[in-house]
């Protein structure tokens, strides 16, 4: 199912695309997670828009943080209430890079950054 991006969420310099494709945000993927809840915490701190599948669904649920003009960060694996609340403390504080040490491992080294093809930006 495809989903059309839509805008969510605040005012502040902090950008974030929330992924909501084919397996993040599903609870056929991942049944135990506040999919819905996420989503508002995210959106109550932070420009954020649900997009459709970024192409890294091995790292679901996926969410990329722009602040300012700093670079994109591309996080995995943001599948409970414990790293959903590290995000949104990092959201909080303005995404300063680099992200906290709770979100160091769920930083996703892109194939195309990996090849030095580049990255996006949000
Ligand atoms: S559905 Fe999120 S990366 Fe594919």
């Amino acid at each position: 199912m495809t989903k059309a991006p839509s805008a969510l969420g605040s005012g502040t310099g902090t950008r974030v695309l929330i992924c909501r494709g084919c397996c993040c945000g599903t609870e056929r993927k991942h049944p135990a997670v506040d999919h819905d809840g996420q989503i508002v915490a995210i959106s109550a701190l932070a420009r954020a828009r649900v997009v459709d599948c970024v192409g890294e669904c091995a790292h679901s649920n996926v969410v990329i943080v722009r602040s300012g003009n700093g670079p994109s960060v591309w996080l995995g694996g943001i599948n409970n209430p414990a790293i959903t609340s590290a995000l949104c403390d990092w959201l909080v504080a303005g995404a300063p890079q680099p992200p906290p040490q709770v979100l160091q491992s769920r930083v996703i080294v892109r194939r195309s950054e990996a090849v030095g093809a580049g990255a996006e930006h949000v």
